[in-house]
């Protein structure tokens, strides 16, 4: 698989993330209510490709509210983006990417989509050269020799254009002949890591194994981790970063142990316009993602839960941040 999302045809085709990986298969969104609904279900996830299909989303509603002569009835767009924009707070590529292919609106629709598809082929590109660069920092801050990696979440071809980011970066080193095994983590509660970055690592034959969550520490101290390597879904100005539940955890057991802790994502994560992680929002997703599992109860029926989908990691527990512009180590001040 290529792309895990794309355009045809008047339509965003999109592999639907929640099937996987009993089934690997396509939908056709051709309505903004598609898209929000894909967007909040996680059919489609992962912050780069959460953005690009707010972008083609906005690209429908524009062809939607155009007259025959190619006039768009913009506060009718405007209206669908902010619903699009709103479907998942945490990630800003997807405000970032609304907003971009929201400046051609005064150009009709047709500019619109040329501007989606150019967010599509920009992330791809940037992907690229983020995980090429990262790869390069891995082996810089690790052994000389083939690296046991551990990566949380998924943030492969799944999550974003070009191969992916932290992912990506997995990939390259594998190029290379510098990858001795990843340790994937199951990412409770939606299984991100368990159902795709293991999907995506056995259909490229990379060598793998898969951990619960809380093994990961136990992973670092045992001597099985040279290096802990994730994706973001936003990057606050001073470094904070949020990224999927879990993270925080990981980089403070990666500190413990004296293991590079890498980030990986494309300049569109970047939000300079907030300062902190104190200041980045954290979506909180529904009470039924961690009390019931395929369909089962877990627990206690009628039991509340507490379930952000992303935490902040703190910038000083972070080693590099690696995006297509260049590495930033913002713990070295
Ligand atoms: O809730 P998800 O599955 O969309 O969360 C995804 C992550 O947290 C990824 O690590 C992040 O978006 C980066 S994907 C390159």
């Amino acid at each position: 698989m290529e792309r895990a999302l794309d355009w045809d045809d008047g339509a965003v085709v999109a592999v639907d993330q929640t099937a996987l990986p009993a089934e690997l298969r396509f939908l056709r969104l051709t309505t903004v209510d598609q898209v929000v609904d894909a967007i909040r279900r996680l059919v489609v996830r992962g912050a780069p490709v959460v953005g690009i299909t707010g972008a083609l989303g906005v690209a429908l509603s524009a062809r939607h509210h155009a007259d025959p002569g190619g006039r768009v009835d913009e506060d009718a767009v405007r209206r669908d983006a902010q619903r699009i924009a709103d479907s998942r707070p945490t990630a800003v590529n997807l405000r970032w990417a609304v907003d971009r292919v929201l400046t051609r609106l005064p150009d009709g629709p047709d500019a619109v989509l040329v501007e989606a598809l150019a967010v599509l082929t920009d992330d791809e590109q940037a992907n690229r050269t983020a995980a090429r660069r990262a790869a390069d920092v891995l082996r810089s801050e690790c052994p000389d020799r083939p690296l046991r990696v551990l990566t949380h979440c998924n943030t492969g071809t799944l999550a974003t254009m070009g191969g992916g980011t932290a992912l990506g970066a997995v990939r390259a080193l594998a190029r290379d002949g510098r990858l001795e095994e990843v340790i994937a983590t199951e990412t409770r509660p939606l299984l991100q890591g368990a159902r795709l970055t293991v999907w995506e690592l056995q259909q490229d034959g990379l060598p793998h194994r898969l951990c619960v969550d809380s093994a990961a520490p136990a992973a670092m101290a045992a001597g099985l981790v040279d290096a802990v390597v994730v994706g973001a879904d936003r990057i606050a100005a001073n470094g904070d970063t949020a990224n999927k539940i879990g993270t925080y955890a990981l980089a403070c057991a990666a500190a413990h142990n004296r293991i590079p802790f890498v980030v990986v994502a494309p300049h569109s994560t970047v939000d300079p316009a907030t300062p902190g992680g104190a200041g980045i929002p954290i979506e909180e997703r529904d009470a039924a993602e961690v009390v019931r599992l395929a369909g089962t109860d877990t627990t206690v029926p009628g039991t509340r839960a507490f379930n952000p989908a992303f935490d902040v990691t703190p910038a000083e527990l972070i080693t590099a941040i690696v995006t297509e512009q260049g590495v930033w180590r913002p713990s070295a001040r």
